[in-house]
């Protein structure tokens, strides 16, 4: 049953500069300035539409940093992956990633136009894009467990809100469609999260050879196992269990939810799947750009 408890105090989205902050948690004058950040040869941004893998794609950077070793990632659990590959759009990481050393790295939920410049001649960028079906549903649930974000009303009202792009992130249309035209634009690694499910082993393998790590077959097949969702989901530090309770709900789901490819089939109704596959049509019709919508096509 969909839960009609509402916040008191519901955060809201601030529209700025043709992006949603939200209040609270970015700062506008801040954002403001990313886009003439000085970047440098070794930095890495990863960049994704709001639950399209992100914290997986900051478990495997830190797995390649440590050659796969494990126990030097769980030495640093009192920290979540967020804190040690930040949010550059967060508050004051601005100000941290101009002195911090290298390599560093970095995701972000922002679009193309508010990012830094430099990123066309230096730096390198590795974008994960999702199914939308999957990630509407991932991000419904999200909405309940963020104290953040606004408690959807019902599935049927965040189904509305993110088809008109009135979430953080906006449209995911928006930013895949733009993302994607900027590839060439810059050293980037396309990548998208059914990809992960499908063969994580050779995606790592992509991702340790774009970012130039020399790894042997045994540090990767490290990287590989303990970047799963069976041993992620049991990490504490990947459920952002540190978190306190006034920023996310805990006791209304787990950050490491279902992990798999299909969901959305748990959630839609017959006509808001059509719906959705009548905009997709419309909006991708130009992007060569596929997904996997289950999980049953790839087994
Ligand atoms: S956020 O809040 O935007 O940072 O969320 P993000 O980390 O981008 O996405 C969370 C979803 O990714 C799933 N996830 C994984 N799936 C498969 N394997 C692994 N290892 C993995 N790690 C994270 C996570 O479960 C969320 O998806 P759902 O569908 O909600 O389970």
């Amino acid at each position: 049953m969909e839960s009609n408890h509402v916040n008191a105090h519901e955060p809201e989205l601030v529209p700025h500069k043709g992006i949603k902050l939200i209040e609270g948690t970015h700062d506008p004058d801040d954002v403001d300035q990313i886009c003439n950040l000085e970047i440098r040869d070794s930095d890495v941004f990863v960049i994704t539409y709001p639950k399209s893998g992100t914290i997986w794609m900051q478990q495997i950077l830190l797995l390649l940093e440590s050659k796969g070793d494990v126990t030097a990632v769980s030495k640093l659990s009192k920290y979540s992956n967020a804190d040690l590959i930040p949010w550059i759009e967060l508050k004051g990481n601005r100000q941290a990633f101009i002195t911090a050393p290298s390599p560093r790295l970095r995701v972000t939920h922002l679009q193309h136009h508010v990012m830094p410049s430099a990123l066309s001649q230096r730096g390198k960028v590795i974008y994960v894009a999702r199914n939308p079906k999957d990630v509407l549903v991932s991000y419904y649930h999200f909405h309940k467990v963020a104290n953040m974000l606004e408690t959807p009303r019902d599935f049927s009202d965040f189904f509305d809100k993110f088809l008109r792009g009135d979430v953080f992130g906006c449209s995911w249309f928006d930013h895949v469609k733009t993302w994607h035209s900027h590839k060439e634009d810059m050293n980037m690694l396309f990548i998208t999260y059914e990809e992960m499910i499908q063969d994580l082993q050779s995606v790592v393998r992509r991702i340790s050879l774009f970012l130039g790590k020399e790894m042997t077959d045994e540090q990767l097949a490290n990287v590989v196992k303990h970047s799963t969702f069976n041993i992620m989901k049991k990490i504490p530090h990947a459920n952002y269990e540190q978190v306190p309770g006034d920023l996310l709900n805990h006791h209304q789901g787990r950050f490491m939810r279902k992990g798999t490819i299909g969901d959305w089939k748990n959630h839609f109704t017959v006509a808001q799947n059509e719906r959705f596959d009548e905009t997709f049509n419309k909006e991708m019709k130009d992007v060569p750009l596929s997904f996997i919508w289950d999980i049953l096509d790839i087994e």
